[in-house]
């Protein structure tokens, strides 16, 4: 007897060259091992009773609905005037934050907004992980530029010879993740 066919066709993978991620490879690695994990951003500690009970009282309060897509107004307030206190940045709450679900979505968002096949994005490497899949998925073409090696800091003139007039957009961050370089003005 012929056995069932498969009920899911096989799919082409958009990205074949991704592979299994450096955090789940080194945070098996410290479970293997037991050791200490500075591989992932794990909490040991637990969740503000301040913030458990806001998040009940909002539930409870009926805030349980679709935001407006650029988020609830209240929050894009509270998060321009963080911006404001921290930063000294003025941002209008009402066109220029949009709140996602996590930094990797807003990247990926953003890339998929603004870049056309073909397009080039410079990313400084190391880089985070997800930036060169993301370029790729918009159908950019990532271009890498190391960062000067052992402080970490951005080599202007390297940055300045990869720009060509495909160059769409440069993808940086501060701290730079993995090597905490803060950047300057
Ligand atoms: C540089 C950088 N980009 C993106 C992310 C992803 O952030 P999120 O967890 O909010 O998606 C991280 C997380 O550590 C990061 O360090």
């Amino acid at each position: 007897m012929s056995p069932n066919p498969p009920r899911t066709p096989a799919l082409a993978s958009r990205l074949p060259n991704v592979g299994t991620t450096i955090f789940t490879v080194m945070s098996a690695l410290a479970t293997e091992h037991q050791a200490v994990n500075l591989g992932q951003g794990f909490p040991d500690f637990g969740c503000d009773p301040a913030l458990l009970d806001a998040v009940t009282r909002a539930m409870q309060a009926g805030h349980n609905q679709y935001p407006p897509m650029p988020g609830v107004p209240a929050l894009r307030q509270a998060m321009a005037d963080k911006m404001l206190a921290l930063y000294g940045l003025r941002c209008d709450p009402a066109t220029e934050i949009t709140v996602t679900a996590g930094a990797t979505q807003a990247i990926l968002t953003a890339l998929l907004a603004v870049v056309h096949p073909g397009d080039e994005v410079i990313v400084l490497e190391p880089c985070y992980d997800s930036y060169v899949p993301n370029i790729e998925l918009a159908g950019g073409v990532p271009v890498r530029v190391p960062l000067t090696p052992g402080t970490f800091r951005p080599d202007f003139d390297r940055i300045a010879a990869a720009m060509t007039p495909r160059t769409r957009a440069i993808v940086i961050n501060s701290p730079h993740n993995p090597s905490g370089t803060v950047w300057s003005a």
